[in-house]
């Protein structure tokens, strides 16, 4: 292997950054518009208040936000980013709103594309980043987990409305020699066989066109879940995706410095927790000021205790995401920070 590529081998990650919505929902707040209370949304779920885009935010700028805050603790000029990928099951524009992050960014030499994998989102854009950086096509990525879920909730439906908030977080992501790789290992999965417990999917809506032509038009069903399955599904799945990574890097849960946990519902990380005999205080979770925000939990929560220091550099995390597809997956990541 010569000298060029040698310096490709491995991806750190050195910058976090993250965009919430100014306006807050409390729990007390839902209850106005729903049959439900403060307590049994704390009891069952573990949220107290979550975020929603209101007037004069968008998805993009709370990506751009995000992402701009990622670049500057990297140290980077937007003009060297490479690669941005923005994962999101709620963009602005179907068409994708990755160029629009690009512009407000400002990082005209990057190419810029969506990814939708719901709330297992981010891990599969961060992997799939990485995958272009070891292979010595780019140096420098920024990967955002970013959704909208508010817009797409039946706000009238108490069984799903109160478990979702809107959020956005990135990661600055580059290439490095071997010894810096921050990304240890990864497994990713998908089952759409399953699919049908969590669904956003186009509404069946066929119209005339012409005479003897008909034309489906666009427009999207509020989101459908059967809660018991999904949460059937992610501590059964979790903990499996999550051994079967530990096993394969010779990692024992011990070694972990953090576990961190697409953030869906504080009974789901003490569960995985549990069968881990991970103790709580390494346990990331700020479900109680967000609630889930999709793709965005994981790089929410990674900003967060960056910049308030419980996450160091150096320090082993274990992350998985999980949700619609139905999709899941886990990755061994090593927070590097600031070159
Ligand atoms: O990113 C992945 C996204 N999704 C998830 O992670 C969801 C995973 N699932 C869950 O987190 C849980 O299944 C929920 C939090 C959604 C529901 O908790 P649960 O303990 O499974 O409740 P349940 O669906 O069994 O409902 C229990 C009762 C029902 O009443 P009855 O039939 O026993 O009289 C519901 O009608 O609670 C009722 N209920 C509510 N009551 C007050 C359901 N939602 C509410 C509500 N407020 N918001």
């Amino acid at each position: 292997m010569d000298k060029t590529s040698k310096i490709f081998e491995g991806s750190a990650l050195v910058g976090s950054g993250s965009c919430l919505p100014t306006q807050s929902l409390t729990n007390e707040q839902i209850s106005h518009r729903v049959e439900t209370s403060d307590s049994w949304i704390k009891s069952r779920t573990g949220i107290g208040t979550r975020r929603v885009v209101g007037e004069n935010e968008s998805l993009t700028t709370l990506s751009s936000n995000a992402a701009k805050a990622a670049i500057e603790m990297a140290g980077w000029s937007p003009k060297t980013i490479d690669l941005i990928v923005l994962a999101t099951s709620t963009p602005d524009d179907l068409f994708g709103s990755a160029p629009q992050v690009q512009a407000q960014i400002g990082s005209k030499n990057a190419v810029a594309f969506d990814l939708t994998a719901a709330c297992s989102g981010f891990l599969f854009a961060l992997i799939t980043a990485a995958q272009f950086l070891r292979n010595g096509t780019m140096k420098r990525a920024v990967v955002i987990g970013a959704d909208q879920l508010s817009s797409w909730v039946d706000w009238d439906d108490r069984r799903t409305c109160v478990l979702f908030g809107d959020g956005a977080g990135a990661i600055a992501l580059e290439a490095t020699e071997h010894e810096k790789n921050g990304i240890l290992g990864f497994e990713l999965k998908s089952d759409g066989s399953r699919g049908e417990c969590l669904r956003l999917s186009k509404t069946k809506n066929h119209l005339t066109l012409v005479d003897g032509s008909t034309y489906q038009k666009g427009e999207f069903q509020p989101i459908a879940m059967n809660g018991q399955e999904v949460y059937k599904f992610a501590v059964r799945e979790v903990p499996a995706i999550l051994q079967k990574l530990l096993d394969k890097e010779n990692t024992s849960p011990a070694d972990l410095d953090w576990l961190l946990l697409h953030q869906a519902n504080q009974r789901i990380l003490d569960s995985v927790a549990e069968r881990f005999s991970i103790p709580h205080s390494k346990v990331l979770s700020n479900l109680k000021n967000y609630g889930n925000t999709s793709a965005a939990t994981i790089p929410v929560m990674l900003d967060e205790a960056i910049r308030d220091s419980r996450i160091k550099p150096g320090n082993l995390i274990a992350t998985s995401g999980f949700g619609a597809g139905l999709s899941w997956g886990a990755a061994l990541i090593k927070w590097q920070g600031p070159t």
